[in-house]
């Protein structure tokens, strides 16, 4: 018996641990996103104002340069504040958290179609239904990978996902239609491990499925009360 419960608070142990570890993990590329996605896009932006003003500083004496580099200068501003709003709607999507899991896609999808030229189509039942936070922004969050791996590597043109909800299960089938991959011959990167172990943190069950020059197809399923257990 006392082996029996030594060994149970073990197992409990080892799981407890690799679902920290999956936690850690997932924080740990979030902010490495975070930090890359800064460096790429606003970093940039703002070496390259710093660098016209000093430009204009020198040029004061000749009017005509200096307007053209203000007028440059503007225009890297706006896109720099442009780049500050699209990472910050990727770190914390505001209608996510105010309205749930079904408008926060509504938003994303509208958001992929206009800045891709991707045919995006949504559809979803869930009248409105919020979940617990961790479901919605972890749907969300894989939800956001698919959508990067369809946009950099499947060169898809349409994608279709829908959000469905029955009784105590909620669906979500994201498909695109582009090359597809084989799952053998891919170099495994952090995206498609994150898949994996955020569904482990939320009890989600994922199913990829991807036919060459077809389109890669993925479906999660999870029972809403099953975090409670
Ligand atoms: N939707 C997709 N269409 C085609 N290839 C894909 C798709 N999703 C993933 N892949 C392939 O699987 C690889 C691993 O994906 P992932 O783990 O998300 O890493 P990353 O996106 O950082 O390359 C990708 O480099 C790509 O070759
Ligand atoms: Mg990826």
């Amino acid at each position: 018996m006392l082996k029996y419960q030594e060994e149970k608070r073990k197992m409990q142990a080892e799981t407890q641990n690799s679902f920290l570890q999956a936690v850690f993990e997932t924080q740990e590329s979030e902010r490495k996103r975070l930090a890359v996605d800064l460096h790429d896009s606003v970093g940039q932006v703002l070496s390259a104002i710093k660098l016209n003003l000093h430009r204009i500083d020198k040029l004061s004496g000749n009017a005509e340069n200096a307007s053209t580099l203000l007028a440059s200068t503007r225009k890297l501003t706006d896109e720099c504040i442009q780049e500050i709003r699209n990472i910050i709607h990727n770190v914390l999507p505001a209608v996510l958290i105010d309205f749930g899991l079904a408008d926060g896609l509504k938003d994303l999808c509208n958001y992929v179609q206009q800045n891709t030229g991707i045919e995006v189509n949504y559809s979803q039942n869930l009248n409105g239904a919020r979940f617990k936070p961790e479901i919605e922004i972890t749907l969300y969050r894989m939800i956001q990978e698919l959508f990067g791996n369809a946009i950099k590597h499947a060169q898809a043109s349409v994608i279709d996902i829908s959000l469905s909800k029955e009784a105590e299960l909620i669906h979500v089938n994201f498909k695109d239609n582009g090359i597809g991959f084989n799952k053998e011959s891919i170099i495994h990167g952090f995206g498609l491990k994150n898949l994996q172990s955020r569904s482990q943190l939320i009890k989600a069950d994922i199913k990829i499925h991807s036919i060459i020059e077809k389109g890669t197809q993925t479906t999660i399923t999870l029972n809403i009360n099953e975090l409670d257990n």
